[in-house]
């Protein structure tokens, strides 16, 4: 399973990749703002530079001609931009024109497996179906998540199930769990993936006991 970062912080994606832990990148306009993006084109030329995999951004136009316009923009910066459409009907007919023209997309906004199997039938490299704001209505985002990975498996759909709007550790247990090939997250569960309190608990007891045959904590060897 690949594990992206959800942000458009360039220091959370630089620290993320010298962990070794990031294979690639999700933005979207909010997270764009939250950075208080001004130059738009030098922020994302930097995200695609320093991401070793795809950078997902966002088209902001509502329309066809319009989705396609910025589409040709980003996939233009780096060979590693890919397109995020939304699941609309204008971003179902500008998925199979990128298709066409073979500029990767990911299609976003997904919380049915209707509109999953809609945007891979038009040709979407990646489906993001959003679990967290699922679980924020009360309804089970990873189920949806369970049914795209059937529906992909019964009709051998290569589409990648990229799954979004991560909150929490849990998400990306059950992801790896059913099989999704992505998850993208926030840079704060990114570092809370790989800490446990007996890990902690445990270095500090062998810490301890290492210094009552070396009392200065050294290694002689
Ligand atoms: C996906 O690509 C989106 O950018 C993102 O996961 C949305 O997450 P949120 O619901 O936390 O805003």
């Amino acid at each position: 399973m690949q594990i992206f970062l959800d942000t458009a912080n360039i220091e959370e994606i630089r620290q993320g990749v010298d962990w070794g832990l990031v294979d690639g990148v999700t933005t979207n306009p909010s997270l764009m703002g939250k950075e208080k993006v001004k130059d738009f084109p030098a922020v994302v030329r930097s995200i695609l530079k320093i991401t070793p995999g795809p950078v997902s951004i966002e088209v902001v136009a509502e329309d066809h001609e319009g989705m396609m316009k910025q589409a040709e923009k980003i996939a233009s910066l780096g060979d590693n931009a890919v397109v995020k459409i939304p699941m609309t009907l204008e971003g179902l007919k500008t998925i199979k024109k990128l298709r066409e023209r073979k500029i990767p997309v990911n299609c976003t906004l997904i919380f049915s497996p209707i509109q999953a199997l809609f945007a891979a039938k038009s040709g979407a490299s990646y489906v993001s179906p959003f679990v967290g704001r699922l679980d924020d209505i009360g309804e089970d985002g990873m189920y949806l998540i369970e049914q795209i990975k059937t529906i992909f498996t019964n009709y051998d759909i290569s589409t990648k199930i990229l799954v979004a709007s991560i909150r929490n550790p849990i998400h990306v247990v059950r992801s790896a769990l059913i099989g999704a090939d992505v998850v993208t997250m926030p840079f704060e569960v990114l570092k809370k993936l790989p800490q446990h309190p007996k890990t902690d608990e445990g270095l500090l007891k062998f810490m301890d006991d290492w210094k009552k045959i070396f009392p200065d904590g050294g290694f002689p060897l």
